[in-house]
């Protein structure tokens, strides 16, 4: 698999692309998202006859299946980021296996680091295992999440609280490296209120395997088949988040 996504998020580094309006405010999409999906969908179908696809972006072959194998594709996560010259997005492809989350991958061809996790054999950065020490929210980076095309975000009304609790607040304009950084140890949780499958399947695995929670607001089990909020961090800190959320 490693091959296979580390080719796919250095398609990011090449050439040049186009900027196209989604749906909703501040919502872009690039011929590069579109590129990387469509490669990510034809390479996997010829590994992985049958299986099928949550990708973000509408192409062919993007067909939702809840029974069997499911890859969750996020073909550039940090699209903004990306458009305006960031260093900072990544490849994202969540595996499922009869609608529970199996294993998690996540490239960022900017720094060359590559998060990997299958479920039960622990998660790896770049090759070595990552294990999470229980920190409390005072010892830490929060990361948070927001779009303009969510309207009406309700993490503004929490920030305040979360920066005085915490060491400090991050946005880092991509949810699954913020999420992977969890399971690194550079942020303690993170918080959005309306994210998509594709944003954190792959990563839930890794932050689950190295020993880090990730739940919805109100410390309910994600969902693989739509959008949920989301809460992730180290158990401690995941804890005070959504006590401060008061969901
Ligand atoms: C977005 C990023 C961002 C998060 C948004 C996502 P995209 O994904 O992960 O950090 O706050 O909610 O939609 O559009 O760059 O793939
Ligand atoms: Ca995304
Ligand atoms: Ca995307």
């Amino acid at each position: 698999m490693k091959d296979l996504i580390v080719s796919a998020g250095k398609m990011m580094l090449e050439g040049s692309f186009a900027v196209h309006d989604k749906e909703g405010m501040a919502n872009f999409v690039t011929d590069k998202d579109v590129e990387i999906q469509k490669y990510l969908i034809r390479e996997l179908s010829e590994r992985y006859p049958g299986c099928g696809f949550y990708g973000e972006e509408d192409t062919e072959g993007n067909q939702h299946e809840s029974r069997g194998q499911c890859f969750y594709i996020d073909p550039i996560d940090g699209t903004t980021n990306y458009i305006f010259g960031y260093n900072h997005s990544c490849v994202s492809v969540g595996e499922s296996i009869d609608g529970k989350m199996a294993a998690g991958y996540v490239y960022n061809p900017f720094t060359d680091e590559y998060y990997e996790a299958r479920r039960g054999e622990g998660a790896r950065l770049n090759g070595r295992e990552l294990r999470i020490r229980d920190r409390g929210l005072g010892e830490g980076i929060v990361a948070f999440g927001c779009a303009r095309y969510n309207e009406g975000d309700r993490v503004f009304r929490v920030l305040e609280e979360l920066f005085m609790r915490s060491l400090s607040i991050r946005n880092g304009g991509s949810a699954a490296l913020d999420l992977c950084r969890i399971a690194k140890g550079s942020n303690v949780g993170y918080v959005e209120m309306k994210l998509q499958p594709y944003d954190y399947a792959a990563a839930s695995v890794i932050i689950e395997e190295a020993g880090g929670e990730i739940t919805t607001a109100e410390g309910r089990e994600i969902t693989l088949d739509g959008p949920c909020s989301i809460v992730a961090g180290t158990k401690a800190a995941a804890k005070e988040i959504r006590r401060i959320l008061g969901c």
